[in-house]
């Protein structure tokens, strides 16, 4: 898709608020990293990746909307889209609230609608389109679905078996469902009306409860939705699968053994592999002289701790991070990109600076493949919170990100309690022509504009 329609007929909403219980995990579903990027950035590959230009509305858990925020500004910068065309709005307490958060958001242009679950990360832009098309040409309420291979089974809760279900009339059904924005709309309303919003979880069975057509079209088998642990495992091996493997370097022929004759045609020269990069990055700052600074660090907020003072909050985690990313894309460092005075900046909290740092990044044709940082300093506490700011900062850069920290037995400026030091390492790979085996055919948003 592009970005030149301004007044989309299409919108997709992708709902990615769910916890995740079944996976396990301790971020939200959406977050959890499938070879190396977030779920969600999977999914909004699919829908980046559609014919048609449509508006596309997440809906992320209400404490995450930041970070999903960031991921859709860099999945929009991979695909050379404006950021505008994606909204963020907060989840519910079910998909279906969330669903509904995600109408709340639709443009007056928009005249069909799409509910696509983000835990189907893999599923094929042509499958969103072909729903499309189906809605169209139907006015139909229309979803994939797969027909059941396995023979299924009644059981009662004895485990005794009941009896057989005729599986030629079951499907699996999927998403993206779609409906004409009207039927979508009413059906919700007569739902709410009738008491039956609670019970109906499912898009497709809410319209048809609402007495509107609902046809199924063939479903996809890349649009399995990830559940459980092994789910994650087998989207993990899809995609490393589909990932490009160098190209081995020809060896030479030992030189003892003639050529043979006549000579072989000479093999066609290797293709230069793009090779992994890294960086390096530092930062320092003193504590603030005075008890009112707040202390900032590694995008976290700690009260009742001394802050560290600085034009910006002082965040040194966030600074020697976007240092280390910058130097690996070989775009320079913090001061050269931000400057050391910009207005703007006062008080400016380290996801702005990191946020503006993955997209000049995204832009110069990379990803970032993990982060290692190292805090030195007496103080805040860190470990307490480790787990708290690794996830903070990997859904701001779609990578791992691992933080240590050490004191310096009290020798040194750390050591004396007179400022915190944080060093970091990242490394950064190109970002591969088609990671997503779901488009072979193609090829937390900062609050300020630095171009403007
Ligand atoms: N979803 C949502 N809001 C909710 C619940 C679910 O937006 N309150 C979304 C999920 O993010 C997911 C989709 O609905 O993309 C399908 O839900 P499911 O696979 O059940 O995800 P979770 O609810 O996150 O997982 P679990 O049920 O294991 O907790
Ligand atoms: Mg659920």
């Amino acid at each position: 898709m592009t970005d030149d329609d301004a007044a989309p007929a299409v919108a997709v909403i992708v709902v990615a608020a769910g916890s995740g219980t079944r996976l396990g995990r301790a971020e939200p579903k959406a977050f959890v990293l499938l070879h190396m990027r977030p779920l969600l950035d999977h999914a909004l590959d699919s829908i980046f990746g559609m014919k048609e230009s449509v508006q596309i509305i997440v809906v992320a858990p209400s404490d995450r909307a930041a970070d999903a925020r960031s991921v859709a500004a860099q999945a929009a910068t991979r695909h050379g889209v404006t950021a505008s065309v994606v909204a963020v709005v907060s989840g519910g307490r079910t998909r279906q609230d969330s669903v509904d958060q995600g109408m709340s958001a639709l443009l007056p242009s928009v005249n069909i609608v799409l509910v696509h679950d983000a835990a189907r990360a893999l599923t094929p832009a042509s499958l969103c389109d072909e729903v499309v098309a189906a809605v169209r040409a139907t006015g139909h309420g229309i979803i994939p679905g797969l027909p059941v291979v396995d023979t299924i089974k009644r059981v009662a809760a004895s485990g005794a078996i009941l009896g057989t279900v005729d599986r030629s009339e079951l499907s699996a059904v999927q998403t993206p469902q779609g409906f004409p924005r009207v039927m979508l709309t009413s059906a919700r309303a007569w739902a709410v009306q009738h008491g039956r919003f609670e019970a109906l979880t499912d898009d497709a069975a809410l319209v048809a409860d609402a007495g509107h057509p609902v046809t199924v079209v063939a479903g996809h088998p890349l649009a399995f939705k990830i559940t459980t642990p092994e789910d994650l495992e087998r989207a993990e091996l899809i995609l490393h699968a589909a990932t490009p493997t160098p190209t081995p370097t020809p060896t030479s022929a030992p030189t003892a053994i003639p050529a043979p004759t006549p000579a072989p045609k000479p093999a066609p020269a290797p293709t230069p592999q793009p090779l992994a990069r890294i960086g390096s990055g530092l930062d320092v700052h003193a504590f603030a002289t005075d008890d009112t600074t707040e202390l900032w660090l590694a995008g976290l907020h700690w009260p009742g701790e001394r802050g560290l003072s600085g034009h910006s909050d002082g965040d040194v985690v966030a600074h020697a991070i976007c240092d280390a990313v910058l130097g690996a894309a070989g775009l320079g460092d913090i001061g050269s990109i931000f400057g050391t005075a910009d207005p703007r900046l006062t008080g400016a909290h380290g996801d702005v600076f990191l946020t503006e740092t993955m997209r000049l990044v995204v832009a110069a044709g990379f990803l970032v493949g993990n982060v290692s940082v190292q805090i030195i300093g007496n103080r805040p506490r860190f470990a307490p919170r480790r787990a708290e700011a690794e996830t903070r900062l990997a859904g701001i850069l779609s990578a791992p990100v691992n933080i240590a920290a050490t004191t310096t037995d009290a020798l040194g400026f750390t050591g004396r309690g007179e400022g915190v030091a944080a060093t970091a390492t990242a490394l950064i790979y190109p970002t591969p022509p088609a990671v997503h085996p779901t488009v072979p055919e193609q090829t937390h948003t900062p609050d300020l504009n630095w171009e403007a």
